[in-house]
């Protein structure tokens, strides 16, 4: 090597370490690397000495002025001078670490480990002279990233043009995901190499009632593997969007890259900043085992502790529902044959009623029998109040006042009738997306649901939100959704929110905000289907930010037992419904089929009677996404354990190795199992029970049939 090739070799790698600065996890697995190259912010991620993402870009556009009209009147090339992703210089460097157990307070596990080094570092834009803050967390599941922005003279108030933090992966990798919207995650998962996703995403997804899709992006979060003799894991999502909107992740398909694209308000814009103010974390989990994501609570951990005093009335429930028969089309929300209602001014007495109103005093004094008789805490109730009539599809504003309930729903009777039987009633707020409506009777409504001794609340935003112009995911539709969520803890109610932005951790700020739909959920068997993959795939995605309500528990699959001809059927054995109930974390569980249909099944339905819903600990047996998922859970406070695995189009066997349970206990077993002549297409009903000692020495061999799974209680001998 020459003389000069040496000098410039040295003075290239000095300025690489003057600039970088790198982070190691507490174990020392992975390593981040920061470097400003020109000006430019970037970083890197290392497992175990290889590279997981090369250098990415980080940084943000902005709009020149706060004051914007229309994002298209201030979208200027000169503007590209305001931006927060140039001429960069680090000013100083911060290290942190942490080591804590925290209690969630429901959850997977009693207690969440949030173990990571930090490192932050201020930037200095020179010629604006302005500071931001990149904050790195390295935990030992992956890495956290947010941006900071301090309140200072040059920087007060700001609008987001666009975030630019990018995920550069080196190598093609298998993908799960769905279509980015920036209204709906209802969507079937797709399974592509990160090259093929534009192939793909123009078949990827059907119609929704609110959708505005962005091409050749995907949502997160995204699940990734490295396949090969050394695989790996990657999940890519966000923690703790709050004040900011949702991210999507643009494809880069060539070179095997993802960048944030945020969700927008009306005007194109990304998020109204005033500093002090954070950013969410951008988060990449990593693991070479696929039940090591499944462990992760990173997003949890990423997110802040509950400031609420009060978390006394947050309880797990295991709820039924006057819901199904309306998904399938056998009953209605709506009481009246009118299609042009008034809130407040029709008199909803005199209207003709359409024979089909489920939610009448005789058939919810039936549903509560039952769900008492079996020993639930909840039953939910759709379409009690008045305006289904119209409520979808007008941009109606004034949709639903959520206090006055129809003529044939006796509010009072009806929850004291309840109440007797130690059910309590699960309010509904369908908004049809009209949050500004929402918004002027949340008060209102909630005082009733105390009033009459409602403690938990199912909100839904079907159609386009309100104010018009607004997306589910963007910045004020968020900020709605935790709005709702500090109100109804002001009123001690929990709340269960559809289609909603999906949860990225936040349940450990707001732990009554227990759960989301925010995917496609068993209400899509009736709607189109979902396939036999889906629910292998749901925990790799959705459920990496919290828990989904997916209402399992569906024994009738074939819908043409209702409606002859119909070709409807939810594509699952009947033993598979019942595992959704420990592979589906969920506090607020739902058994979604009608009475009767257990009611011919009381061996079965046995099982959801006595599986928890809130627990100390969680075991990923095994899993692969879009393939299988073997999970047992110990419930909360004592030493039952369940176990649940569920398989896709495939059948497959599995043992079950108990060495999870107490050495020195002896177990009594029961095993659900799909019959040997089960076929989630042709005999979906046909299920095995038998029972069995165990100990944490067994090893217990199963057969899922394709679509099919199994479910096991154990319980200590005495
Ligand atoms: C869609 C929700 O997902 C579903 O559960 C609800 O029944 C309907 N909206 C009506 O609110
Ligand atoms: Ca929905």
């Amino acid at each position: 090597m020459n003389k000069l090739k040496t000098a410039l070799l040295f003075a290239i790698f000095s300025s690489y370490f003057l600039n970088a600065q790198s982070l190691k996890s507490p174990d020392g697995k992975f390593e981040m690397n920061f470097s400003l190259k020109e000006g430019v912010p970037y970083y890197n991620l290392k497992y175990n000495g290889n590279t997981v993402l090369e250098d990415s870009k980080l940084g943000l556009r902005l709009f020149k002025d706060s004051a914007i009209k229309f994002a298209s009147e201030v979208a200027k090339p000169e503007d590209a001078a305001n931006d927060l992703n140039y001429g960069f210089q680090k000013t100083s460097e911060k290290r942190d670490s942490k080591n804590e157990t925290w209690q969630p307070v429901l959850g997977e596990k009693k207690n969440y480990i949030n173990h990571y080094n930090e490192l932050a570092i201020t930037l200095n834009q020179k010629s604006t002279d302005r500071n931001i803050i990149i904050k790195f967390r390295l935990f030992d599941d992956g890495l956290g990233f947010r941006y900071e922005f301090p309140q200072q003279k040059n920087l007060n108030y700001f609008v987001i043009r666009e975030e630019d933090s990018e995920f550069d992966f080196p190598t093609d990798m298998k993908a799960w995901w769905i279509a980015a919207d920036y209204d709906s995650q209802e969507y079937q998962p797709q399974t592509t190499k990160i090259s093929e996703i534009p192939a793909r995403w123009p078949q990827s997804f059907d119609s929704n009632a609110s959708q505005q899709m962005v091409k050749n992006a995907v949502q997160s979060p995204l699940m990734l593997k490295k396949e090969g003799k050394y695989p790996l894991y990657i999940n890519v999502a966000e923690a703790a969007v709050l004040d900011y909107p949702a991210s999507h992740l643009e494809v880069d398909a060539k070179n095997f890259k993802f960048k944030t694209h945020l969700t927008p308000d009306r005007q194109g814009a990304k998020g109204y900043i005033q500093t002090t103010s954070v950013s969410p974390w951008r988060t990449i989990i990593v693991s070479p085992k696929a039940e090591e994501v499944l462990d992760s609570k990173m997003l949890f951990n990423l997110n802040e502790p509950t400031k609420y005093t009060d978390t006394s009335y947050i309880h797990p429930t295991k709820y039924m529902g006057v819901w199904w028969e309306m998904i399938i089309g056998k009953s209605q929300w709506a009481y009246s044959t009118a299609e042009n209602v008034h809130i407040g001014e029709t008199d909803f007495s005199k209207l003709t009623p359409n024979g089909k109103h489920a939610a009448n005093n005789t058939k919810v004094k039936e549903y509560i029998d039952f769900a008492a008789a079996n020993g639930f805490q909840g039953l939910l109730i759709e379409g009690w109040n008045t305006g289904w009539e119209d409520w979808f599809g007008h941009s109606k504003e004034f949709v639903f006042d959520f206090i006055t309930p129809y003529p044939d729903f006796d509010i009072k009777m009806l929850n004291d009738y309840a109440h007797s039987k130690g059910i309590k009633l699960i309010m509904h707020h369908e908004t049809s997306g009209s949050a500004t409506n929402y918004e002027r009777w949340a008060d209102k409504a909630f005082q009733l649901m105390n009033k009459y001794g409602y403690d938990a609340v199912k909100t839904g935003y079907v159609g386009d939100i309100i104010p018009r112009g607004e997306h589910h995911y963007s910045q004020w539709t968020i900020n709605h959704f935790y709005r709702i969520a500090e109100k109804a803890n002001k009123y001690k109610i929990m709340v269960n929110s559809h289609e909603s932005v999906r949860p990225t951790g936040e349940s450990r700020t707001y732990p009554n905000y227990i759960s989301a739909e925010a995917a496609r959920g068993t209400e899509y068997e009736a709607f189109g289907g979902n396939n036999p993959d889906h629910q292998t795939i749901l925990p790799f995605t959705r459920w990496i930010g919290g828990p989904m309500d997916y209402t399992p528990g569906i024994f009738q699959t074939k819908l043409d037992y209702y409606f002859p001809g119909d070709k409807r059927f939810v594509k699952t054995t009947l033993a598979k419904q019942l595992a959704l109930y420990v592979v589906m974390y969920m506090p607020l569980q739902m058994a979604a089929d009608l009475p009767e249909n257990y009611a011919k099944h009381m061996d079965a339905f046995q099982f959801i009677k006595d599986v928890a819903a809130d627990w100390d600990d969680t075991k990923i047996l095994s899993a692969e996404p879009g393939d299988y998922v073997h999970t047992a859970r110990k419930a909360k406070g004592t030493d039952n354990w369940f176990v649940g695995g569920i398989t896709d189009e495939n059948p497959r066997d599995f043992v079950v190795d108990f060495s999870f349970l107490d050495k020195s206990k002896k177990y009594e077993a029961t095993i659900y199992e799909d019959g040997k002549d089960a076929d989630y297409v042709n005999n979906p009903q046909s299920y095995h029970i038998y029972k069995k000692t165990v100990t944490s020495k067994t090893k217990l061999p199963i057969h899922m049939v394709r679509s099919g799974g199994y479910a096991i209680s154990v319980k200590p001998v005495k």
